[in-house]
């Protein structure tokens, strides 16, 4: 039998390499890129051409909730990875406000198992802070596998929270890894509660959870967080209060925004959407959204993450305050993303930056986020001329169902390669799962 040098050899395609894009090829072997340039067909066991598209790499979306176990009725780990593939993306990082929360190394454990079989993508579970397990978070962290802490500061779905500063204070200073924040006030979310007038419906949402509520936590994250070195990441920024505050943040701080907060504003999602476009943080207003795109041009913003939070539609039909606060979008993230691009808000570079080079550096994921030999064959194709129009009936994730349903979008994933492996082509899924627990320097 004839023997061949790669597995797979990849033809044709625009490869982003050290910056810029080069017209050349990649042979993968197993599951490594072992050679950028030159390559012949006959020396690959199987060929692919990816003529006018963009190679990049593997996409990956640090901020998902795959509901697995206990709401499983929402979403799970198998339908939240195969939305997570057709959407492009390599790796996840999934939430602990499941239920029973991930808190402890038994139930993170749990995870992992069902995820090494039912996880189409790479992946890594965080551990949630609660007052049980705030003085061992240290221990927990360098679990195999954890991408690190998770801090709710105020209460969003599940029951996980950290509201008093001391046991942030204690959070902030056990935790050596970086520690991804839900930055709301607690106490302010439930002053501000008793005051608001609830038969308005969800158009209250936003003056409940105010953009002061945001603020005044992160300054308490700020405030600990340079006392201890600790490397704190703010999970979807909503204001543009905190990307003014967070512009000198120091080299341990990091950001994150999420498509939606880029891309829907109030009150004009509330009348189309009502509570389908409520989450925590609220969608506030278009100059908060405006300040948050200044914060991806100006470099205050590191990562984008799609804060994937599905709940049914059935539920989402209550009325508020009980329709529940989440929305999905790790399938649509890229798509959205690459529509801006195309509407120069940001630029291919800076979108690959925030999408695979960033979540890499920031929680130290080993051999990915950069088409480089030895390095992992995470890659996703884009076609930038692609156009689309989000579905829901083409959404994977259990609840079935996207606050951009019937949106027109230019600019698409066409394939992902996983672990050396295409998974899905133009749409289509291929084999069996086979996600990879994620490795962390
Ligand atoms: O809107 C949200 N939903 N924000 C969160 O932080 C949690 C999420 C969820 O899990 O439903």
């Amino acid at each position: 039998m004839k023997k061949y040098d790669f597995d797979l050899g990849i033809f044709k395609g625009n490869v982003y390499i050290n910056g810029v894009f080069k017209n050349t090829s990649i042979g993968i072997k197993k599951n490594k890129i072992v050679h950028i340039g030159q390559l012949k067909p006959e020396n690959c066991l199987q060929s692919i051409e990816f003529e006018n598209k963009y190679i990049l790499p593997g996409m990956i979306d640090t901020q998902v909730h795959f509901r697995e176990p206990g709401l499983t009725h929402k979403e799970d780990i198998y339908h939240g990875t195969k939305g997570a593939l057709l959407g492009g993306i390599t790796s996840i990082f999934e939430m602990p406000n499941t239920s029973p929360a991930t808190i402890n190394e038994i139930e993170f454990q749990k995870k992992i198992k069902i995820a090494e079989t039912n996880s189409w993508t790479n992946f890594a579970f965080f551990i949630g802070a609660c007052k049980a397990n705030v003085s061992k978070l240290d221990e927990l962290e360098k679990m195999k596998g954890c991408a690190g802490i998770k801090i709710f500061m105020g209460s969003s779905t599940g029951n996980l929270l950290i509201s008093e500063e001391e046991d942030l204070e204690i959070a902030l200073k056990t935790c050596k890894r970086r520690v991804a924040i839900h930055s709301e006030d607690e106490k302010r979310l439930i002053e501000r509660f008793k005051t608001i007038n609830k038969s308005n419906g969800v158009i209250e949402h936003e003056k409940w959870r105010d953009s002061l509520s945001a603020i005044i936590s992160t300054k308490k994250v700020l405030k600990y967080a340079k006392k201890y070195n600790t490397k704190a990441h703010i999970l979807h920024i909503s204001t543009a209060d905190e990307i003014q505050l967070l512009q000198n943040k120091g080299k341990f701080i990091t950001v994150e925004v999420t498509p939606q907060h880029l891309t829907l504003f109030s009150p004009d999602c509330y009348n189309k959407l009502d509570s389908l476009a409520q989450m925590n943080p609220p969608i506030r207003s278009l100059e908060h959204q405006i300040g948050l795109w200044k914060g991806i041009s100006n470099g205050t913003v590191d990562v984008i993450g799609s804060d994937h939070a599905p709940h049914t539609l059935e539920e989402k039909k209550k009325q508020w305050p009980n329709s529940p606060s989440g929305m999905p979008g790790v399938q649509t993230t890229l798509s959205i993303m690459l529509n801006h691009v195309n509407n120069k808000k940001l630029t291919l570079k800076k979108l690959i930056e925030l999408l695979s080079e960033n979540p890499c550096k920031i929680y130290n994921i080993k051999n990915k986020g950069f088409i480089k030999e030895g390095y992992d064959a995470d890659l996703t194709i884009v076609d930038l001329n692609k156009e689309i129009i989000i579905k829901n009936e083409n959404i994977a994730s259990k609840s079935g169902w996207s606050p951009f349903n019937g949106m027109k979008l230019k600019g698409s994933p066409v394939a992902t390669i996983i672990n050396g492996s295409i998974k899905m082509i133009e749409g289509k899924v291929l084999e069996k799962p086979n996600g990879k627990v994620i490795d962390f320097d």
